[in-house]
């Protein structure tokens, strides 16, 4: 059995370091916030998650989970150690690795023997090799002479199944440079090898790049069929038998083929831009990445116009008021980082809306991203209380709890019957066509 430090506690290190723990390993996962540990250590979730809480609970009572804000002790305690902080994007688009820089740093301050350090984060191609010199050159600089491993181990975990997804992964890709550190990583994942999940074992470089490439790959498909559905509201075609259709080719996959208000969340938009950055820096130009992501701005864009002209013609827009359904970047999270919802809240106040929004989980998070526009926004506890007064509904975010809503108790509280349904949730319903003015996104 191994100890493990998982070194940032958000999304990917809770997750990582709660799931190791059901796995056998005795863990700590570490942060620099200390209210997130202080809270962890009570047994509090700092994110909403399903499923996670329960692991969490058992892992923590079984003695092997355990939260600290002490890097040194993190360290020194640790014999693999995982990298999971943040890459955010900088203004021109590139991966900020200021944080994983410092916890390279850290770790060459305080190794005390052989360790294995393993980047979970989302990292540019070369990131590996530059923590490796910088762990070197704290260890020269200190005088130790410790050996380490570097290895890319990418995280391919979706938020709202991020249980699932780590328990039960498609496949666990290691890049490491000694065979010493693949055995190791393969006994930290034992249950999964044993369990017969792929594993691919690549060079850094390759590790580094195949995250990217997934997540740019899904999110020029997203754009594609978002594409494929403004053509069919042109021309009369339905987008999701057009999906259905194409999906059935086996060589296509039916899945994210979703058409909607365009993609969001803290990784397709970042990690598109991140990768494309990458190639400038290479003298080369990612044409399909680059056009996936103008694509994705683009329907952003159009969904507001649609909404702003549609309206306007009966309600003049400094009287309008919108019903948001769903602020989370998609269900089941509660995170918001470039939700579509916040850009398209945005257009429809900055020509004189009013907004009434309501999201299972997102309402503590959209307070402060959209804390500029307070004035015209009101925050509702219910679907129903979101469509008081309202012109029109806008559902932004596919909450199975929106496909229960009694559309007529809607309508009722309602002052106008748009229906703006950017998810195709109720795009089969007969009823909602008879009650609203009804659209979708390309049926
Ligand atoms: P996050 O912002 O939720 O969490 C990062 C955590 O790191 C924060 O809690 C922060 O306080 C902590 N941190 C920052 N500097 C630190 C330091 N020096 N020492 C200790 N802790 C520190 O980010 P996330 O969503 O978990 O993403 C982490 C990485 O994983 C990113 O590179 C991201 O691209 C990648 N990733 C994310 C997802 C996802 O769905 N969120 C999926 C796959 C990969
Ligand atoms: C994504 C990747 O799927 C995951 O492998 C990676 O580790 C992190 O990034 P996540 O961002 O959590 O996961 O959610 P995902 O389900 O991929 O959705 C991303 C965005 O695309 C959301 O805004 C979602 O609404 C949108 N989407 C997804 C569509 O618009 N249509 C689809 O068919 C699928």
């Amino acid at each position: 059995m191994y100890n493990i430090g998982v070194i940032g506690t958000g999304y990917v290190g809770l997750v990582q370091g709660v799931i190791m723990a059901e796995f056998g390993m005795n863990v700590i996962c570490m942060d620099v916030v200390s209210e997130k540990i202080e809270k962890l250590k009570k047994g509090i979730l700092p994110i909403y998650e399903p499923g996670l809480k329960e692991l969490l609970d058992k892992n923590v009572t079984s003695g092997r989970l355990h939260f600290l804000t002490d890097i040194q002790e993190t360290v020194e305690k640790s014999d693999v150690i995982f990298i999971a902080v943040g890459t955010p994007p900088q203004d021109d688009g590139s991966a900020d690795l200021q944080y994983v820089q410092a916890v390279a740093k850290s770790i060459g301050k305080y190794m005390n023997g052989y360790k294995i350090i393993v980047d979970k984060s989302t990292v540019p191609v070369g990131t590996g090799k530059i923590v490796r010199d910088i762990v070197q050159e704290e260890l020269d600089r200190r005088g130790g002479n410790f050996e380490f491993d570097i290895v890319s181990n990418p995280e391919f975990l979706r938020e709202g199944k991020a249980v699932r997804d780590c328990l039960t992964p498609d496949r666990v890709v290691i890049g490491a440079e000694s065979e010493k550190a693949v055995d190791i990583m393969k006994k930290v994942y034992d249950v999964l090898y044993i369990n017969q999940t792929p594993f691919l074992i690549t060079n850094l470089e390759t590790a580094e790049m195949i995250k990217y490439a997934s997540n740019a790959f899904l999110a020029v498909k997203i754009s594609f069929i978002n594409e494929m559905a403004l053509l069919a509201d042109k021309v009369g075609a339905n987008i999701q038998e057009i999906a259905r259709g194409m999906g059935m080719d086996g060589r296509i996959s039916p899945k994210f083929l979703h058409a909607g208000p365009g993609y969001g969340g803290s990784c397709f938009p970042k990690d598109t831009k991140a990768i494309a950055d990458i190639a400038h820096q290479y003298d080369e130009q990612l044409l399909v990445i680059e056009a996936a992501i103008k694509a994705n701005e683009k329907q952003k864009r159009k969904m507001s116009e649609r909404i702003i002209s549609t309206v306007s013609q009966e309600v003049p827009l400094e009287h309008a008021t919108f019903a948001i359904w769903g602020l989370s970047f998609k269900p089941e999270t509660d995170d918001m980082r470039d939700a579509p919802s916040i850009d398209i809240i945005r257009a429809l106040v900055s020509v004189g809306a009013k907004i009434r929004a309501y999201c299972p989980e997102g309402l503590k998070e959209a307070k402060w991203r959209l804390k500029d526009i307070e004035d015209s926004m009101t925050y509702c506890r219910n679907e129903y209380e979101a469509a008081e007064g309202a012109d029109a509904i806008i559902l932004l975010t596919e909450w199975h709890q929106f496909r229960g809503a009694y559309l007529n108790k809607v309508k009722d509280v309602m002052k106008n019957d748009y229906f703006f349904d950017l998810r195709n949730v109720f795009s089969k319903n007969i009823e909602v066509k008879k009650i609203f003015k009804y659209s979708g996104v390309g049926c």
